[in-house]
Protein backbone atom coordinates (compact mmCIF):
# COMPACT_ATOMS: atom_id res chain seq x y z
CA UNK A 1 0.00 0.00 0.00
CA UNK A 2 1.16 4.06 -0.57
CA UNK A 3 2.35 5.45 2.77
CA UNK A 4 3.31 8.91 3.61
CA UNK A 5 6.17 8.92 5.95
CA UNK A 6 9.39 10.60 7.27
CA UNK A 7 12.44 9.00 8.28
CA UNK A 8 13.65 12.30 9.81
CA UNK A 9 12.50 15.70 10.84
CA UNK A 10 12.90 18.63 8.82
CA UNK A 11 11.09 20.85 6.01
CA UNK A 12 8.02 19.74 3.94
CA UNK A 13 10.07 17.90 1.32
CA UNK A 14 11.31 15.68 4.24
CA UNK A 15 8.17 13.97 3.40
CA UNK A 16 8.44 10.34 1.46
CA UNK A 17 5.83 8.79 -0.66
CA UNK A 18 6.23 4.95 -0.75
CA UNK A 19 5.37 0.98 -0.57
CA UNK A 20 4.78 -0.72 2.75
CA UNK A 21 2.67 -3.85 3.45
CA UNK A 22 -0.31 -3.27 4.40
CA UNK A 23 -1.14 -3.83 8.66
CA UNK A 24 -2.78 -6.85 9.67
CA UNK A 25 -5.46 -5.62 12.74
CA UNK A 26 -4.48 -6.55 16.18
CA UNK A 27 -7.52 -8.46 18.19
CA UNK A 28 -9.00 -4.64 19.30
CA UNK A 29 -7.96 -3.29 15.85
CA UNK A 30 -9.91 -2.32 12.80
CA UNK A 31 -8.71 -2.35 9.17
CA UNK A 32 -9.64 0.31 7.33
CA UNK A 33 -9.41 1.08 3.47
CA UNK A 34 -9.00 4.91 3.40
CA UNK A 35 -10.91 7.18 1.75
CA UNK A 36 -9.78 10.38 3.11
CA UNK A 37 -7.61 11.72 5.73
CA UNK A 38 -7.20 15.77 6.82
CA UNK A 39 -3.93 17.76 7.81
CA UNK A 40 -3.66 19.50 11.45
CA UNK A 41 -1.32 21.97 12.38
CA UNK A 42 0.14 19.16 14.83
CA UNK A 43 0.96 17.29 12.03
CA UNK A 44 3.01 19.73 10.79
CA UNK A 45 4.70 20.63 14.32
CA UNK A 46 5.41 16.62 14.41
CA UNK A 47 6.99 16.75 11.02
CA UNK A 48 9.29 19.50 11.01
CA UNK A 49 10.53 18.54 14.78
CA UNK A 50 9.13 21.76 16.79
CA UNK A 51 7.27 19.36 18.73
CA UNK A 52 9.71 16.94 20.14
CA UNK A 53 6.84 13.74 20.57
CA UNK A 54 8.82 10.53 20.57
CA UNK A 55 8.23 8.71 17.43
CA UNK A 56 10.24 5.71 15.76
CA UNK A 57 11.12 6.67 12.20
CA UNK A 58 9.85 5.69 9.03
CA UNK A 59 7.12 7.32 11.41
CA UNK A 60 3.66 7.51 9.22
CA UNK A 61 2.62 11.03 9.04
CA UNK A 62 -1.32 12.16 10.14
CA UNK A 63 -4.03 12.21 12.85
CA UNK A 64 -7.05 11.92 10.70
CA UNK A 65 -9.05 9.78 8.90
CA UNK A 66 -12.07 8.29 7.27
CA UNK A 67 -12.37 5.02 5.52
CA UNK A 68 -14.41 2.05 5.48
CA UNK A 69 -13.77 -1.15 7.91
CA UNK A 70 -12.56 -4.13 5.97
CA UNK A 71 -11.77 -6.34 8.84
CA UNK A 72 -12.12 -6.44 12.64
CA UNK A 73 -9.65 -8.12 15.27
CA UNK A 74 -11.03 -10.96 17.32
CA UNK A 75 -12.42 -8.79 20.24
CA UNK A 76 -13.30 -5.71 18.04
CA UNK A 77 -17.15 -5.08 19.36
CA UNK A 78 -18.47 -1.91 18.29
CA UNK A 79 -17.51 -2.30 13.90
CA UNK A 80 -18.19 -4.66 11.27
CA UNK A 81 -16.42 -5.16 7.68
CA UNK A 82 -18.81 -2.51 5.39
CA UNK A 83 -19.08 0.01 8.37
CA UNK A 84 -17.91 3.72 7.39
CA UNK A 85 -15.98 5.04 10.16
CA UNK A 86 -13.55 7.91 10.74
CA UNK A 87 -11.21 8.91 13.63
CA UNK A 88 -8.26 10.78 15.17
CA UNK A 89 -5.38 10.58 17.22
CA UNK A 90 -3.21 8.69 14.62
CA UNK A 91 0.51 8.87 14.91
CA UNK A 92 0.91 9.96 18.41
CA UNK A 93 1.29 7.94 22.10
CA UNK A 94 2.97 5.12 19.79
CA UNK A 95 0.09 5.00 17.29
CA UNK A 96 0.79 4.71 13.35
CA UNK A 97 -0.09 7.81 11.44
CA UNK A 98 -3.43 8.27 9.20
CA UNK A 99 -2.09 8.91 5.63
CA UNK A 100 -1.43 5.61 4.18
CA UNK A 101 -4.30 3.24 1.74
CA UNK A 102 -4.86 0.86 4.44
CA UNK A 103 -4.52 2.03 8.21
CA UNK A 104 -4.92 -0.63 11.47
CA UNK A 105 -6.60 1.79 14.04
CA UNK A 106 -7.73 0.41 17.70
CA UNK A 107 -11.52 0.37 17.74
CA UNK A 108 -11.28 2.41 20.69
CA UNK A 109 -10.48 5.87 18.42
CA UNK A 110 -12.64 5.01 15.86
CA UNK A 111 -16.98 6.47 15.36
CA UNK A 112 -19.42 5.91 12.81
CA UNK A 113 -19.15 8.36 9.86
CA UNK A 114 -23.34 9.71 10.06
CA UNK A 115 -25.49 9.18 6.84
CA UNK A 116 -25.68 12.50 5.65
CA UNK A 117 -21.61 13.49 5.69
CA UNK A 118 -19.19 12.07 3.13
CA UNK A 119 -15.81 10.83 4.10
CA UNK A 120 -13.99 14.13 3.13
CA UNK A 121 -16.37 16.29 5.64
CA UNK A 122 -15.87 13.44 8.15
CA UNK A 123 -12.04 13.48 7.81
CA UNK A 124 -12.33 17.18 8.33
CA UNK A 125 -14.23 17.64 10.98
CA UNK A 126 -12.37 15.15 13.03
CA UNK A 127 -9.20 16.65 15.27
CA UNK A 128 -11.06 20.17 14.97
CA UNK A 129 -14.08 19.17 16.04
CA UNK A 130 -12.98 16.20 19.36
CA UNK A 131 -10.79 19.31 20.27
CA UNK A 132 -13.99 22.50 20.18
CA UNK A 133 -16.54 19.95 22.05
CA UNK A 134 -13.52 19.20 25.02
CA UNK A 135 -12.86 22.61 25.19
CA UNK A 136 -16.76 24.39 24.99
CA UNK A 137 -17.72 21.10 27.36
CA UNK A 138 -15.43 19.68 29.15
CA UNK A 139 -13.02 22.51 30.16
CA UNK A 140 -14.85 25.84 29.98
CA UNK A 141 -18.60 24.26 30.61
CA UNK A 142 -20.28 26.63 28.35
CA UNK A 143 -24.02 27.11 29.36
CA UNK A 144 -26.40 27.78 27.21
CA UNK A 145 -27.09 31.63 26.01
CA UNK A 146 -23.24 32.62 27.58
CA UNK A 147 -21.44 35.01 25.28
CA UNK A 148 -18.55 33.09 23.56
CA UNK A 149 -15.70 35.35 21.82
CA UNK A 150 -13.63 32.98 19.11
CA UNK A 151 -10.69 35.07 17.73
CA UNK A 152 -10.29 32.68 14.43
CA UNK A 153 -13.63 31.85 13.89
CA UNK A 154 -13.00 30.57 9.97
CA UNK A 155 -9.63 28.53 11.40
CA UNK A 156 -9.72 24.76 11.45
CA UNK A 157 -10.64 24.91 15.28
CA UNK A 158 -12.86 28.20 15.13
CA UNK A 159 -15.16 26.50 12.69
CA UNK A 160 -15.49 23.76 14.61
CA UNK A 161 -15.71 25.85 18.24
CA UNK A 162 -18.62 28.53 16.16
CA UNK A 163 -20.90 25.73 14.91
CA UNK A 164 -20.90 24.04 18.22
CA UNK A 165 -21.36 27.21 20.57
CA UNK A 166 -24.18 28.27 18.31
CA UNK A 167 -25.48 24.65 18.50
CA UNK A 168 -25.44 25.44 22.27
CA UNK A 169 -27.37 28.08 22.29
CA UNK A 170 -24.48 30.30 22.83
CA UNK A 171 -24.43 34.11 20.99
CA UNK A 172 -21.25 34.25 19.44
CA UNK A 173 -18.48 36.78 18.77
CA UNK A 174 -16.38 35.87 15.89
CA UNK A 175 -13.17 37.72 14.44
CA UNK A 176 -12.14 36.82 10.74
CA UNK A 177 -9.71 38.13 7.71
CA UNK A 178 -11.76 38.69 5.33
CA UNK A 179 -15.35 39.35 3.59
CA UNK A 180 -15.78 35.93 2.74
CA UNK A 181 -14.82 34.44 6.03
CA UNK A 182 -17.40 36.82 7.84
CA UNK A 183 -19.93 35.26 5.55
CA UNK A 184 -19.05 31.93 6.01
CA UNK A 185 -19.68 32.76 9.97
CA UNK A 186 -22.66 34.56 9.63
CA UNK A 187 -24.17 31.62 7.77
CA UNK A 188 -23.08 29.26 10.42
CA UNK A 189 -25.47 31.79 12.84
CA UNK A 190 -22.39 33.79 14.63
CA UNK A 191 -24.12 36.66 16.12
CA UNK A 192 -21.44 39.71 15.64
CA UNK A 193 -18.32 38.86 13.15
CA UNK A 194 -15.27 41.54 13.16
CA UNK A 195 -12.14 41.98 11.52
CA UNK A 196 -9.34 41.11 13.85
CA UNK A 197 -7.64 43.97 12.10
CA UNK A 198 -10.29 46.65 12.63
CA UNK A 199 -9.42 49.50 15.23
CA UNK A 200 -12.61 49.27 16.65
CA UNK A 201 -12.21 45.66 17.59
CA UNK A 202 -12.28 45.63 21.73
CA UNK A 203 -14.43 48.07 21.83
CA UNK A 204 -17.14 46.56 19.32
CA UNK A 205 -16.06 43.34 21.22
CA UNK A 206 -17.68 45.02 25.18
CA UNK A 207 -20.33 46.53 23.50
CA UNK A 208 -22.03 43.04 21.80
CA UNK A 209 -20.75 41.68 25.02
CA UNK A 210 -22.32 44.15 27.12
CA UNK A 211 -25.52 44.51 25.42
CA UNK A 212 -25.76 40.48 25.92
CA UNK A 213 -25.11 40.02 29.82
CA UNK A 214 -21.22 40.33 29.40
CA UNK A 215 -18.32 38.21 27.52
CA UNK A 216 -18.23 34.34 29.32
CA UNK A 217 -15.80 32.74 27.21
CA UNK A 218 -12.75 33.99 25.61
CA UNK A 219 -11.75 31.08 23.06
CA UNK A 220 -8.11 31.82 21.90
CA UNK A 221 -7.05 29.98 18.68
CA UNK A 222 -3.92 32.41 18.32
CA UNK A 223 -0.07 31.17 19.52
CA UNK A 224 0.36 34.57 21.16
CA UNK A 225 -2.46 35.54 23.89
CA UNK A 226 -2.93 39.25 24.93
CA UNK A 227 -3.95 38.72 28.66
CA UNK A 228 -4.56 42.21 29.35
CA UNK A 229 -7.07 42.58 26.71
CA UNK A 230 -9.31 39.07 27.71
CA UNK A 231 -9.00 39.51 31.62
CA UNK A 232 -10.03 43.11 30.86
CA UNK A 233 -13.11 42.41 28.25
CA UNK A 234 -14.23 38.83 30.03
CA UNK A 235 -17.12 39.30 32.97
CA UNK A 236 -16.85 37.47 36.25
CA UNK A 237 -16.51 34.38 36.31
CA UNK A 238 -15.41 34.39 32.84
CA UNK A 239 -13.44 31.57 31.43
CA UNK A 240 -10.59 31.49 29.11
CA UNK A 241 -9.43 28.75 26.68
CA UNK A 242 -5.81 28.48 26.08
CA UNK A 243 -5.00 25.55 23.59
CA UNK A 244 -1.70 27.40 21.11
CA UNK A 245 1.65 28.65 22.12
CA UNK A 246 4.11 26.04 23.17
CA UNK A 247 6.57 29.07 23.65
CA UNK A 248 4.51 32.02 24.19
CA UNK A 249 5.78 33.38 27.36
CA UNK A 250 3.04 36.16 28.09
CA UNK A 251 2.86 38.94 30.61
CA UNK A 252 -0.26 37.59 33.02
CA UNK A 253 -2.29 40.62 34.83
CA UNK A 254 -2.88 38.66 38.09
CA UNK A 255 -4.41 41.07 40.41
CA UNK A 256 -7.24 41.71 37.72
CA UNK A 257 -7.73 37.84 36.79
CA UNK A 258 -7.96 36.88 40.55
CA UNK A 259 -10.62 39.61 41.43
CA UNK A 260 -12.85 38.46 38.70
CA UNK A 261 -13.17 35.37 39.86
CA UNK A 262 -11.74 34.00 36.15
CA UNK A 263 -10.56 30.75 34.96
CA UNK A 264 -7.77 29.33 32.40
CA UNK A 265 -8.63 26.18 30.61
CA UNK A 266 -5.42 24.52 29.10
CA UNK A 267 -5.85 21.76 27.03
CA UNK A 268 -4.50 19.09 24.63
CA UNK A 269 -7.32 16.96 22.62
CA UNK A 270 -4.61 14.51 22.74
CA UNK A 271 -4.96 14.38 26.57
CA UNK A 272 -8.67 12.88 26.48
CA UNK A 273 -9.46 9.50 27.10
CA UNK A 274 -11.28 7.31 24.40
CA UNK A 275 -14.15 7.40 26.38
CA UNK A 276 -14.00 11.19 26.62
CA UNK A 277 -13.36 11.66 22.93
CA UNK A 278 -15.83 8.92 21.95
CA UNK A 279 -18.91 10.85 24.25
CA UNK A 280 -17.59 14.37 22.11
CA UNK A 281 -17.57 11.50 18.52
CA UNK A 282 -21.28 11.15 19.57
CA UNK A 283 -22.78 14.19 19.74
CA UNK A 284 -20.84 15.72 16.68
CA UNK A 285 -22.21 12.83 14.85
CA UNK A 286 -25.82 13.73 16.13
CA UNK A 287 -25.09 17.38 15.06
CA UNK A 288 -24.18 16.06 11.69
CA UNK A 289 -27.55 14.14 11.02
CA UNK A 290 -29.41 17.58 12.00
CA UNK A 291 -27.10 19.20 9.59
CA UNK A 292 -25.90 21.37 12.14
CA UNK A 293 -22.20 20.11 11.28
CA UNK A 294 -19.81 20.22 8.60
CA UNK A 295 -16.18 21.95 8.25
CA UNK A 296 -15.45 23.43 4.95
CA UNK A 297 -12.78 21.92 2.68
CA UNK A 298 -10.42 24.78 1.54
CA UNK A 299 -7.92 22.27 -0.84
CA UNK A 300 -8.20 18.76 -1.60
CA UNK A 301 -5.02 16.77 -2.62
CA UNK A 302 -4.03 13.14 -4.15
CA UNK A 303 -2.04 11.73 -0.97
CA UNK A 304 1.51 11.89 -3.10
CA UNK A 305 0.87 15.67 -2.33
CA UNK A 306 1.13 15.82 1.18
CA UNK A 307 4.33 17.90 1.51
CA UNK A 308 2.25 20.45 -0.40
CA UNK A 309 -0.54 19.87 1.68
CA UNK A 310 1.97 20.56 4.69
CA UNK A 311 3.25 23.55 3.27
CA UNK A 312 -0.34 25.15 2.39
CA UNK A 313 -1.24 24.26 6.04
CA UNK A 314 1.99 25.86 7.37
CA UNK A 315 2.02 28.78 5.28
CA UNK A 316 -1.86 29.72 7.03
CA UNK A 317 -0.93 28.37 10.49
CA UNK A 318 2.43 29.73 11.32
CA UNK A 319 2.50 32.63 8.90
CA UNK A 320 -0.99 33.74 8.71
CA UNK A 321 -1.27 34.04 4.73
CA UNK A 322 -5.17 33.61 4.70
CA UNK A 323 -5.00 31.80 1.93
CA UNK A 324 -6.78 28.91 3.40
CA UNK A 325 -10.93 28.65 3.89
CA UNK A 326 -11.22 25.28 5.03
CA UNK A 327 -9.55 22.33 6.19
CA UNK A 328 -7.01 20.53 3.65
CA UNK A 329 -8.05 16.78 2.69
CA UNK A 330 -5.90 14.28 0.76
CA UNK A 331 -7.03 11.05 -1.09
CA UNK A 332 -5.26 8.02 -0.68
CA UNK A 333 -6.73 6.22 -4.13
N1 LIG B 1 -4.57 22.03 22.11
C1 LIG B 1 -5.18 21.31 21.21
O1 LIG B 1 -5.73 20.26 21.49
C2 LIG B 1 -5.20 21.78 19.79
C3 LIG B 1 -6.01 21.14 18.85
C4 LIG B 1 -6.06 21.65 17.55
C5 LIG B 1 -5.27 22.74 17.20
N2 LIG B 1 -4.47 23.31 18.14
C6 LIG B 1 -3.65 24.49 17.81
O2 LIG B 1 -4.55 25.57 17.60
C7 LIG B 1 -4.01 26.48 16.65
C8 LIG B 1 -5.06 26.75 15.58
O3 LIG B 1 -5.28 25.56 14.84
P1 LIG B 1 -6.20 25.59 13.54
O4 LIG B 1 -6.21 24.22 12.99
O5 LIG B 1 -7.48 26.24 13.85
O6 LIG B 1 -5.33 26.57 12.61
P2 LIG B 1 -5.76 27.32 11.29
O7 LIG B 1 -6.82 26.53 10.58
O8 LIG B 1 -4.51 27.65 10.59
O9 LIG B 1 -6.49 28.67 11.78
C9 LIG B 1 -5.79 29.82 12.08
C10 LIG B 1 -6.78 30.95 12.33
O10 LIG B 1 -6.07 32.09 12.76
C11 LIG B 1 -6.73 33.23 12.23
N3 LIG B 1 -5.86 34.40 12.31
C12 LIG B 1 -4.77 34.71 11.57
N4 LIG B 1 -4.27 35.90 11.99
C13 LIG B 1 -5.04 36.32 13.01
C14 LIG B 1 -5.04 37.45 13.86
N5 LIG B 1 -4.12 38.40 13.76
N6 LIG B 1 -5.99 37.56 14.82
C15 LIG B 1 -6.96 36.60 14.97
N7 LIG B 1 -7.02 35.50 14.18
C16 LIG B 1 -6.08 35.37 13.23
C17 LIG B 1 -7.06 32.78 10.82
O11 LIG B 1 -8.03 33.67 10.30
P3 LIG B 1 -8.11 34.04 8.71
O12 LIG B 1 -8.05 32.74 7.96
O13 LIG B 1 -9.45 34.71 8.63
O14 LIG B 1 -6.95 34.93 8.41
C18 LIG B 1 -7.60 31.40 11.11
O15 LIG B 1 -8.95 31.49 11.51
C19 LIG B 1 -2.74 25.83 16.10
O16 LIG B 1 -1.63 26.43 16.73
C20 LIG B 1 -2.88 24.37 16.52
O17 LIG B 1 -1.65 23.73 16.69
C21 LIG B 1 -4.42 22.85 19.41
Amino acid sequence: MQVAYITQTGEPNVIQIGEQPSPEPSATQVLIKVHAVAVNPIDTYIRSGAVALPIEFPYTIGCDLAGVVEKCGANVKRFEPGDRVWGSNQGLFGRKGSFSQFAAVDEDWLYPIPEKQSFDEAAAAALVGITAHLGLFLHANLKPGEVVFINGGTGGVGSAVVQLAKAKGAKVIATVGSAEKKKICEDWGADCVLDYRSPSLDDDIKSFADANGGLNIWWETQREPTFDRTVSLLAKRGRMVLMAGRTARPEFPVGPFYVKDLKLCGFAMFNATPDEQRACANDLNELANQGKWTLPIGATFPLTHAAEAHRLQEENTLNKAGTLQGKIVLHPW
